[in-house]
């Protein structure tokens, strides 16, 4: 933060919970409430101040020593880099490297780094940095909620989908053979640090990838956003010049925390306007062995098939639904479900219950920025627009 900004972190109030109890006839009632309160910093060049918020951390909560997760690709660009502000910390540092992929978001993986934390001697008064795309935030953070019953976490996300969706919301989770994500918690980190210059090195397949559920948040409530995309895929998505890029992760981070507040715990899953995308995804994801498409390819499909559906079945304008998927064909990612996969997506729909007396419930868009919730789409419907 620079002398001119304004400071606007949040004061920490302790204690961070509270536990008010009755006695009761038959025993007590007890009611715990826990206060999560955390900065989320968005600012090209911020990964150089790693070491003043860490220690702004530490003094808090009295910390004396970092476990830094991150995987070999991203530790090749980025861990010197870390290793050299952290050093001016002069408090111990072990960083930790996995292997890159989905399938080190295992329990093995985990288990194994509890078996490292453990050898090395880290205590409670630990603080994990979770240095990585949305998979390291996804296993370390579920690493710092299980760790000695939980320690601090700190979430610097370096691909796109990471910086607008995986390091925000407090989700950490592995993955078990069954499905994805089905193990794992909702532990929220004390610090989000988001550099859009971590995006320089990013392969062009996953930056995109990243770049679909930005186009879902603004399909959800933002037709600026949408423009502005549409602008930075016009200008061949120029990373030199951090300010497009940080301004599209900005957006979108505050309009997934204003959609995250009417339901911050997911109670209410199933309809929620944020599955926009997902529920194809999720299928066509889960058809192909989570091998064929990355997250974001696979929602770039689904927002492709509802915003057809929307258009055919008379919810937004032809136009609304040719914009949308000129500009995720523009952006090179997928539109279509492979006609050898049309099957398959549409009965795997029905097994995660998105289909209910052989109607399928989709979050369509009604224009750019406003989206609803149809119940009753067929499967010949499905089928005209999955292609
Ligand atoms: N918790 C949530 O709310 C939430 C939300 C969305 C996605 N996720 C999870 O996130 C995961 C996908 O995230 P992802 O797409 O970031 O995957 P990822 O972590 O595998 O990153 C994608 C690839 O990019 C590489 N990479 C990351 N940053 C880089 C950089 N700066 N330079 C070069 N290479 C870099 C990684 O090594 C990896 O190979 C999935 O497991 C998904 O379930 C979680
Ligand atoms: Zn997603």
């Amino acid at each position: 933060m620079s002398a001119t900004e304004p400071d606007t972190r949040v004061k920490l109030h302790k204690p961070r919970g509270r536990l008010e109890w009755l006695e009761e006839p038959d025993g007590f009632s007890v009611c715990t409430t826990h206060r999560d309160a955390y900065e989320i910093v968005i600012r090209s060049a911020a990964r150089h101040e790693l070491d003043e918020y860490v220690e702004r951390l530490t003094a808090e909560i009295g910390s004396g020593e970092i476990v830094l997760i991150s995987d070999e690709l991203v530790a090749g660009h980025w861990l010197e880099e870390a290793l050299s502000s952290l050093e001016r910390t002069r408090l111990r540092v072990s960083a930790l490297t996995i292997a890159r992929g989905e399938r080190s978001k295992s329990i093995e993986t985990l288990a194994g780094l509890w078996d490292r934390l453990l050898e090395i001697g880290v205590s409670r008064r630990a603080i994990i940095i979770a240095y990585g795309g949305g998979i390291i935030c996804d296993l370390a953070g579920f690493l710092a909620a299980t760790y000695m019953r939980g320690v601090p976490y700190i979430n610097v996300p370096t691909s796109l989908l990471a910086q607008i969706d995986g390091a925000i919301g407090g989700k950490v989770a592995v993955d078990h053979p069954q499905g994805k994500n089905l193990l794992g918690s909702f532990y929220h980190p004390r610090l989000v640090l988001i550099d859009p210059e971590f995006l320089t090195t990013l392969e062009h397949r996953p930056l995109v990838a990243g770049l679909a559920e930005a186009v879902k948040v603004s399909l959800l409530a933002s037709a600026p956003l949408f423009e502005r995309i549409s602008a930075w895929v016009g200008q061949g998505l120029p990373l030199g010049e951090p300010t497009a890029a940080e301004s599209i992760i900005t957006e979108s981070v505050a309009i997934k925390l204003a959609l995250l507040q009417q339901d911050p715990f997911e109670l209410g899953d199933l309809d929620r306007l944020l599955n926009l995308g997902h529920e194809i995804a999720h299928s066509l994801e889960a058809v192909t062995s989570y091998e064929r498409y990355l997250h974001g390819e696979a929602v770039a499909v689904g927002l492709a098939v509802t915003a057809r559906l929307a258009a055919q079945e008379g919810v937004c304008a032809p136009a609304v639904s040719t914009t949308i998927v000129d500009l995720l064909r523009a952006a090179d990612l997928p539109i279509s479900v492979p006609p050898e996969l049309v099957s398959a997506v549409w009965a795997h729909l029905d097994v995660i219950r998105n289909i209910r007396n052989g109607a399928l419930r989709v979050v369509m868009p009604i224009d750019i920025g406003h989206c609803t919730i149809v119940h009753d789409i067929s499967e010949p419907q499905y089928r005209d627009a999955a292609r």
